[in-house]
């Protein structure tokens, strides 16, 4: 069996014209989506996912404001322009890219964003919101991730219920909150963490598989029950320097119901899905 491919590019394309045709509506009443993104220092990573968040709002029809600071910046002084934008009735999503430099505790940074304007899904109230079933902004990986199997069985969407998902990778932002959506979905859920032991027991049970830890080849093809889900977030270089995900693609593939590629798959579907929670942060204004 070689696996079909979940194409990121295209379902983000197709997400983002909805999304262009919203802004227009809103527009249309006078509101323009608004996301302020804030960058402090010059990881060379976040300068070009930063970049690209703009472009994207650029691209589709959203006011974005880019705010960058020196490493030196301090927490205090960060802190105030948080609670600008939050007073800011211009800007309905607030993004402070991560990591910070080391002396700003990123915890009491997110913790200042308002809520309503936590268009990462990274505030407790968000998390909290996703934990008990209430509306509130999900993370954009995962909410990603999920968008990728509704689109499975041309547009119908996969059937997760009494499914076993698989979650490899366990952070505050992919892991915890996908496996969350996972189960209102009626799946059962598995979280690991890429030391687990005989994690191939694990994911050779697995219906659907994610891949979230950062390091190539977590997932090879004798891990991989035949015709399963395979979606990798990992964004990593290979020996040759180019971009390659958790997933030994090559391998299993052919094993594989589904799978996502890098790029291309999980990558632009981050950015489409902050698009949304920016356009759903100023319809709810
Ligand atoms: N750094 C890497 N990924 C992300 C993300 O999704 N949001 C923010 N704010 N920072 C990041």
């Amino acid at each position: 069996m070689t696996a079909q491919l979940i194409d990121g590019n295209a379902l983000s394309k197709q997400l983002r014209a909805e999304v262009a045709q919203r802004a227009a509506t809103l527009r249309a009443r006078g509101i323009t989506p608004g996301l302020a993104v804030v960058q402090v220092g010059e990881n060379p990573a976040s300068q070009v996912y930063v970049r690209n968040k703009v472009k994207a709002c650029e691209d589709n029809g959203l006011h974005s404001v880019l705010e960058h600071y020196p490493a030196t910046l301090p927490e205090a002084d960060l802190l105030a322009r948080i609670d600008a934008l939050n007073k800011n009735p211009a800007i309905h999503g607030v993004l402070v890219q991560l990591p910070l430099p080391p002396h700003i505790d990123a915890q009491k940074v997110i913790q200042a964003i308002s809520p309503a304007k936590d268009v990462d899904g990274f505030h407790v109230a968000s998390a909290g919101a996703l934990m008990v079933g209430l509306p509130g902004f999900r993370p954009c990986t995962p909410y990603g991730c999920m968008k990728m199997l509704e689109s499975l069985n041309a547009g119908k969407g996969y059937d997760l219920r009494g499914k076993h998902a698989v979650v490899i990778g366990r952070s505050n932002i992919v892991g915890k909150p996908l496996a969350l959506m996972l189960l209102q979905k009626n799946a059962t859920v598995t979280i690991c963490h890429s030391a687990t032991q005989n994690l191939k027991a694990m994911t050779l049970q697995a219906d659907v598989i994610v891949a979230a830890v950062g390091k190539r080849n977590v997932l090879t093809a004798d891990m991989v029950k035949p015709g399963a889900v395979v979606i990798d977030v990992g964004m990593n270089r290979n020996d040759e320097g180019k971009l390659c995900g958790d997933v030994d693609f090559e391998g299993v593939r052919q094993v594989a119901g589904y799978i996502t590629p890098v790029p291309g798959g999980v990558g632009p579907m981050t950015i489409t899905m902050l698009l949304v929670n920016t356009l759903e942060a100023a319809e709810r204004s």
